[in-house]
């Protein structure tokens, strides 16, 4: 949940440690640091919050240095302070760490007891001073690191400096991820994809530490057995992670959602003959006997739509989990079941805490991933990729759509296989998932409303979202959304359910969105918004002209939707709840690409 980075070189590092991490910034805020060697001497710079304030501060106190680490903050042991802020260093050692280690109390008692002083009250320091332990007892870089990680339990990528050996670093990763980056007489440690730095990265393994010089690395295995780790070239470029001409990299990524659903459906959609393709698998789908679904956050929504549609065409059963729910129930699963697990970055530690279970279980493992190199694509049976392209907004929006394309390939195709929809049938689907993206930049085309009309929300306590069938996951996530980045308190509901008690929170300043695409449950939903109105709920119904026609008078406002077949409409009804939340943290003027206390990708439990 934090970003690291490592740069070994021949000039100076300060400037590119502060670039690479103004990239990271979406995996942590709270605060920033660094740490260089030069003249045998460590050089630590840290300032509480906003990357910002590291860069006030390397003006009053440049960080001379042609090899450092850096780190940027997401706050789990110990409140965003500076003295909490990343590198932690002794006299011998400067350390950054992304993860949670959990046994830090009992080796926190065993170092204090010993004599140690601590600066903080992170996890992290303690790693410091065990490795410094081990270095002031005459112990090399390597061995103190030998000696040091398997005493640790959670999850961590390290990057540590050796104020006696300003020639190298050494990085560590176990459940955090941890990228090498190689370069022209240069070499970078990462959290993830190191563009524009370098293109050549190799991902280290789980249990990898590496020895990082200038001029190259030696990378062991968790039995400290040296290994080769494959070097890739990332496609990523420095465009893809930068926020161009919008405001703000959520609304670039809203605005990116037609072209990167067409890719994702090019590469599950055979136009020729309007039929369905996934990528090769070798088990018999048509056997599946039950689904088990298991993501967070937005994925998690993804999957709950993807449960009714799998219920509906594939006629499979589905049990959906939030993965942190799913690793401690114990969950009973059925040999011949498929474990679908969902995510958009591949190392959500929840998520990836799921597949022992599922495996030792007898499921076949299929994953629906934007990050293909990720912890979890290297885990699949069935791979099914999202081509959202990096995703570096907090607030997850062309991962959800383009989950949702994938979902629905996988639903028909499944359907297919079981001879539950012939090829006409197959066919239609196929041309609605081709309509899409069109009908997404139809949406696209209510911005200018619905950023007008976001004032009307933003001052609300509370905001309601109501939906039914498919649409009801939406509202879950157009509340989600709302949340993340305006701080509003809102909540997503069954429209059903809301005569059973939620009805109880509406009155005339509580906002409640309606998501109505014309279709068989419209006017169940439309009497239920009746229900809200009788009560002075403010209605903003999002349906399209015909829904509007029949039930828009009265609401105090209305987003016209294209018209689209309810098969896809969760994929394009998520455009106005994205809007929405969008706008309206705009008016509030909250930070929308830094949300508080959020981060992108959450690697720690
Ligand atoms: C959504 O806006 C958040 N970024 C968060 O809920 C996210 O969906 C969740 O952390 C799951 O992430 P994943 O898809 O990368 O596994």
């Amino acid at each position: 949940m934090c970003g690291i980075i490592g740069i070994a070189d021949r000039d100076s590092v300060a400037n590119r440690l502060v670039d690479g991490l103004r990239r990271m910034e979406y995996r942590g805020y709270d605060s920033a640091g660094l740490c260089t060697i030069h003249a045998c001497a460590l050089v630590p710079r840290r300032a509480q919050g906003k990357l910002a304030n590291l860069i006030a501060e390397l003006a009053q106190r440049p960080a001379l240095g042609d090899i450092g680490i850096a780190h940027t903050r997401c706050a789990t042991h110990g409140a965003p302070t500076e003295d909490n802020t990343h590198p932690h260093a002794t006299e011998h050692v400067a350390l950054v760490h992304d993860g949670i280690i959990e046994n830090f109390r009992e080796l926190g008692e065993e170092l204090r007891a010993a004599g140690r002083q601590f600066n903080s009250e992170t996890d992290s320091e303690v790693v410091a001073h065990l490795i410094s332990r081990e270095v002031e007892g005459g112990a090399s870089p390597e061995d103190a690191v030998r000696t040091v990680l398997p005493r640790l339990r959670g999850a961590f990528a390290l990057a540590i400096a050796f104020r006696s050996h300003p020639d190298m670093l050494i990085g560590a990763r176990h459940g955090s991820p941890l990228v090498l980056g190689y370069g022209e007489g240069e070499m970078f440690l990462g959290s993830d994809a190191l563009a524009p730095l370098t293109q050549q990265i190799a991902y280290l393994e789980e249990g990898d530490w590496a020895v990082v010089r200038r001029d190259g690395v030696q990378v062991f295995d968790a039995e400290n057995a040296p290994v080769e780790r494959e070097v890739t070239t990332s496609g990523a470029s420095a465009a893809a992670v930068e926020k161009g001409n919008y405001c703000h990299l959520m609304q670039k990524e809203i605005f990116e959602q037609p072209t990167v659903v067409a890719q994702t459906l090019d590469s599950y959609l055979r136009q020729a003959d309007n039929s369905i393709a996934l990528p090769q698998f070798d088990f018999d789908i048509s056997k599946i006997r039950r689904l088990t679904i298991v993501a967070c956050g937005t994925s998690y929504y993804a999957g709950m739509v993807a449960k009714y549609w799998f219920e509906q065409f594939a006629r499979v059963p589905v049990d959906i989990s939030f993965a942190s729910e799913f690793r401690y129930r114990d969950p009973v699963l059925k040999d011949g079941g498929l474990a679908l697990l969902i995510s958009q970055s591949g190392e959500t530690a929840d998520t990836l805490a799921a597949l022992p279970h599922c495996k030792a279980n007898g499921q076949t493992i299929a994953m629906v991933v934007n990050v293909p190199t990720s912890s979890m694509a290297r885990e699949a049976d069935l791979l099914l990729p999202t081509h959202a392209g990096p995703v570096i907004g907090v607030a997850s929006t062309k991962a959800f759509t383009s989950q949702l394309a994938v979902l629905a390939a996988l639903c028909a195709h499944m359907a297919v296989k079981k001879g539950l929809m012939n090829r006409e049938e197959e066919a239609e689907v196929v041309a609605y998932l081709l309509e899409a993206p069109a009908s997404l930049n139809a949406a696209l085309d209510r911005n200018e409303d619905i950023a007008a009309m976001a004032h009307l929300i933003a001052p609300a306590r509370e905001v309601l979202y109501l939906g039914r069938g498919p649409d009801f996951p939406l509202t879950l996530e157009g509340a989600l959304k709302l949340k993340g980045i305006s701080y509003i308190h809102a909540g997503g509901y069954a429209a059903g359910e809301m005569k059973h008690g939620p009805i109880a929170l509406i009155d005339d300043k509580v906002p409640v969105v309606v998501l109505a695409p014309s279709g068989p449950l419209f006017e169940k939903t439309v009497s239920n918004m009746e229900e809200v109105r009788a009560r002075g709920g403010q209605v903003v119904l999002v349906s399209d002209a015909e829904g509007l026609a029949a039930a828009g008078e009265g609401c105090i406002a209305t987003i016209e939707m294209p018209h689209v077949h309810p098969l896809i409409a969760p994929l394009v009804y998520a455009i106005p709840v994205q809007l929405l939340a969008y706008h309206v943290a705009c008016v509030k003027g909250t930070d929308v690409d830094r949300p508080r206390n959020l981060a992108k990708s959450v690697t720690v439990e």
